[in-house]
């Protein structure tokens, strides 16, 4: 498959004759990936909760992962998601990072099955300094002082030693590379906005991670669908974006700018992108803008709805501007 094979004026126009489609589903990621056919998705593009930071009002068990005595007995190892999620947990909110990390990495494991041999996922994360005690809002840690908050406890030991940069990006990709996952680029969002920080003894946290990983073939060098042109001007692998204010009480929503030049690069006109952690649309609404189908998956009930409500007039829209 091509490796940089610019989309031509002729290609995209073929490309964008069909009219995309749109689809949001509710539910869990590790469940939802295991529903798509094999092969299906061109791209995978996602910022997944990050650890420690918020519930997105959705349910989780305090109390058992708020006991110390038996989360010391299970340990740093998790026993997997599944007995994690049996139990009432919720992903970001684990009592260990160690156990976050290897959750992640084995949720979006599953989207090697539904994507093509010439795709590519690219994965947004942020990392979290330690505190054995941490206040969980909604909205995130730097929401209201008023919000309901809740708090997160954890057993020290290991990395997990007061205000220690966790380096929970560097560790996700790394368990991702050892699941299999070829690591192409590193890319750094530089956050000009980034909030100010009342710490007095480190500099302000004003980066993240957006990590560009593709299947490695059963035999041979990787070689997937990628159109350099489309990058950024330069093809920097720092990228330097404001962060995109909130919508609809969503504080995580990915800038469209971030985006945009992920969506052209690396997924084909009229390819299907998907995003396991959807939000607010806001990567499925680029996609249909570029005429790529968007496919979206999330776990709290009031987003899909705002998503299906928000998409379903852009796609009428877009498949007006194709009709004309
Ligand atoms: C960081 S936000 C995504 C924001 C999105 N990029 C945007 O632009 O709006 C993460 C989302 O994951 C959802 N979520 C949390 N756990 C989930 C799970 N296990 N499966 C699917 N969605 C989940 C949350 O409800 C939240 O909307």
């Amino acid at each position: 498959m091509k490796e940089h094979v610019p989309a031509t004026p002729s290609t995209q126009k073929r490309a964008t004759q069909g009219a995309p489609s749109v689809e949001v589903r509710h539910g869990d990621a590790f469940d939802l990936f295991d529903e798509l056919p094999k092969s299906s998705i061109d791209l995978i593009i996602t910022s997944p909760p990050y650890w420690g930071h918020r519930d997105y009002g959705l349910p989780h068990n305090w109390d058992f992962f708020n006991d110390i005595p038996t989360v010391r007995e299970i340990g740093p190892v998790s026993p997997g998601y599944e007995w994690y999620r049996l139990h009432g947990g919720l992903l970001g909110l684990e009592p260990y990072p160690e156990w976050f990390v290897h959750h992640l990495a084995e949720i979006l494991d599953k989207g090697k099955r539904s994507l093509k041999a010439t795709g590519s996922m690219w994965i947004n994360i942020g990392d979290t300094y330690f505190a054995r005690w941490a206040s969980i809002r909604e909205q995130g840690r730097q929401g209201l002082g008023s919000e309901e908050r809740y708090r997160r406890k954890t057993p020290l030991g290991g990395i997990r030693a007061e205000k220690n940069l966790l380096l929970i990006p560097s560790r996700f990709a790394i368990a991702m590379q050892e699941r299999g996952w070829i690591l192409r680029n590193d890319v750094i969002w530089h956050k000009p906005n980034a909030v100010p920080r009342p710490e007095a003894d480190r500099l302000k946290n004003s980066h993240e991670h957006f990590f560009h990983f593709v299947k490695k073939p059963s035999a041979g060098r990787a070689s997937y669908y990628y159109d350099l042109e489309q990058a950024e001007a330069r093809a920097s692998d720092v990228v330097t974006v404001n962060v995109a204010p909130g919508e609809a009480g969503h504080s995580a929503t990915f800038p469209h700018a971030l985006i945009e030049p992920r969506i052209l690069t690396s997924s084909p006109p009229g390819g299907t992108v998907l995003d396991p952690f959807s939000g607010t649309g806001r990567a499925l609404e680029v996609a249909l803008e570029h005429g790529r189908s968007a496919l979206g998956f999330d776990a709290q009930a009031t987003f899909v709805q705002l998503q299906k409500t928000k998409l379903n007039g852009n796609l009428k829209q877009r498949t007006r501007e194709l009709r004309q």
